[in-house]
């Protein structure tokens, strides 16, 4: 049985108050909320305010992105070290919007991914199409190139550590949620390429999060797909309450 998992991906929102009065919100709303792994990734300027805020809670902290070294010349990066320091968890690697603005390929997915894992944090490596892919029946390529870039030499161990989003960039920000049959057949695929990488042991314990205008009243049935293990939500993690009602609604 694998544990349900909702981050909460902030973007470029929130200034450290704004921040800090978001997480209070969240924390008094699933306090007494079990069985869910609940995330929340702000900018790297609110990570150390959120982080005092969620101390002894159920609320883990990731970043929205790292640098594959830990220190050196390399002007406004963060290294895995440095994120672990202020009380990350897990890091958001490789969302659509890196690819897309930052020049982000699978290459520094990859690099990414195994500098963090080195460092002992958990990386969520986001994939997904973009709408031409899928009218081009390209869908499975796209994800195919994603996951085996992502999780390349990863161990058996380290990919066990890994959690992936698949977040199909037309239904990223659109208000265009991919039905549960879309989610679920991406999310088997995945879980099949994981199982030719490793074993299906391995693939059957690998968490795999929908994202793409996850709202409270799409969440449970999306979360209710037998491989949705759970969310990364953009807007709606931006309110306490919607974010609290998708965390509620991944307990299956
Ligand atoms: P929205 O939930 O705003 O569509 O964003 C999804 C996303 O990109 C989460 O990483």
């Amino acid at each position: 049985m694998r544990t349900p998992i909702i981050a909460g991906n902030w973007k470029l929102n929130n200034t450290i108050s704004e921040a800090i009065e978001l997480t209070q919100g969240i924390k008094r709303l699933v306090a007494d909320t079990t069985d869910v792994e609940v995330i929340v990734a702000p900018t790297f300027t609110a990570l150390a305010a959120v982080y005092a805020v969620i101390q002894e809670s159920n609320i883990c902290l990731a970043a929205q992105d790292v640098y594959w070294e830990n220190n050196g010349a390399f002007t406004g990066e963060i290294s895995p070290t440095m994120l672990k320091d202020v009380g990350c968890e897990y890091v958001i690697i490789g969302h659509s919007e890196r690819r897309q603005f930052f020049a982000e390929t699978n290459e520094s997915v990859n690099l990414k991914t195994k500098a963090a894992l080195t460092t002992d944090l958990k990386p969520i490596i986001c994939v997904g199409e973009h709408l031409e892919d899928r009218e081009a029946g390209n869908t499975e390529k796209i994800i195919e190139d994603h996951v085996s870039g992502g999780i390349k030499d990863l161990s058996a161990e380290q990919m066990l550590s890994c959690v992936i989003a698949y977040e199909p960039v037309w239904a990223i920000g659109t208000g265009k949620t991919a039905t549960p049959k879309q989610a679920q057949e991406v999310h088997v695929y995945i879980r099949q390429l994981i199982s030719e990488a490793y074993t299906d042991e391995i693939a059957n314990q690998v968490r795999i999060q929908y994202g793409g205008s996850v709202k409270p009243d799409n969440a449970a049935e999306l979360m209710s797909q037998p491989d949705v293990d759970g969310a990364l939500v953009g807007g709606a993690s931006l309110q306490a309450e919607s974010f609290a009602h998708i965390v509620k609604s991944s307990i299956k």
